[in-house]
């Protein structure tokens, strides 16, 4: 028997097969939903880079149960199968036309919840490789920009690399564009128990009306965070960066839909200078000793 036809039976490539999702990728969506709340209030989704369709499938079982009219668009290089309640567009999307495409997919509407689980085809040289997905991460980031909703939540696909083992600098980046609240901030409302303080205000605002600063309206704290849920193979790169509370005010004054054009893509680095402290020689090593860039396993793939 094959080494992959071994790794492909893990717990959650049977639980994929049981529970009728096209790939095991499904479970990590869920798993992050765990720690995230994530479709709480969705009333739309857009899915990034979707084929097959598992984190499609996730959203058209969640988000339909609350509200059946909700907008679903999901876009793909690939064909892929209808889906109930799913929009699907066949487009690259590195491309600026891919975003007029979208905007009139979702009716003008703004998303509420956008997750991109984007991978290029991998060539197994490394450098290529890294450059190949972050221009496909700054493509997914630019075409989410004119479709996020204020105070939306954002999900990427990222592979760590030995450079920034712990995604500080992409975190460091994505920060001024999810308002998180200060971190001793007190907010005075009726706490129960020994709840931790996001804990208590998610709770007790959890039908929605919160209006703290740097909490959403469900009181969800906002911010980025960096995360590899429990069904990302450990031996992978993979982990995904998790960016809450979308603040469109901060959007650079010159940004116009129009003006996306393959010379004026957004650059991360024009918006705030990185603030990271870059890895020590010993957590490159160790860095190296794990499988990820530095072996070609780019295993978001996998499914
Ligand atoms: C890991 S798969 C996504 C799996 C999906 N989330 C699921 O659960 O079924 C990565 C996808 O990224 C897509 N992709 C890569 N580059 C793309 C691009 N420039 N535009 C659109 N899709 C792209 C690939 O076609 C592939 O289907």
């Amino acid at each position: 028997m094959g080494k992959s036809s071994v790794d492909q039976r893990d717990v959650y490539y049977r639980l994929c097969k049981s529970e009728g999702y096209r790939a095991r990728s499904a479970f990590k969506l869920l798993h992050l939903d765990e720690e995230f709340d994530l479709f709480r209030g969705v009333r739309n989704a857009c899915d990034f880079c979707a084929a097959p369709g598992s984190w499609s499938q996730v959203l058209s079982r969640k988000l339909r149960s609350a509200k059946p009219d909700c907008k679903i668009v999901s876009v793909d290089l690939q064909p892929m199968a209808h889906l109930p309640g799913v929009t699907i567009i066949h487009a690259d999307i590195t491309l600026p036309s891919t975003a007029k495409l979208m905007i009139d997919a979702m009716s003008g509407e703004k998303a509420d919840l956008i997750v991109c689980d984007g991978a290029p085809e991998v060539t197994g040289i490394h450098d290529l490789d890294a450059y190949l997905h972050s221009q496909l991460l700054l493509a997914a980031f630019t075409l989410a920009l004119p479709l996020l909703a204020p105070k939306g939540t954002l999900i990427f696909k990222v592979f760590l690399s030995p450079s920034d083992p712990k995604g500080e600098i992409m975190v460091s980046q994505l920060e001024p564009f999810f308002a998180a609240p200060p971190k001793d901030q007190k907010v005075h409302i009726p706490l129960g128990g020994l709840l931790f303080i996001d804990e208590a205000i998610a709770q007790h605002y959890r039908g929605g009306g919160c209006d703290i600063a740097g909490y959403d309206v469900y009181g969800r704290r906002g911010g980025v965070w960096i995360r590899k849920p429990r069904s990302s193979r450990p031996g992978s790169a993979e982990a995904f960066l998790v960016c809450r509370n979308f603040k469109a005010t901060s959007l650079p004054a010159k940004f116009e839909l129009d003006s996306m054009s393959a010379s004026s893509v957004l650059s991360l680095d024009c918006f705030r200078p990185v603030q990271t402290n870059s890895a020590s020689e010993s957590e490159v090593r160790e860095w190296n000793r794990i499988k990820g860039y530095t072996v070609g396993d780019m295993s978001g793939w996998e499914d």
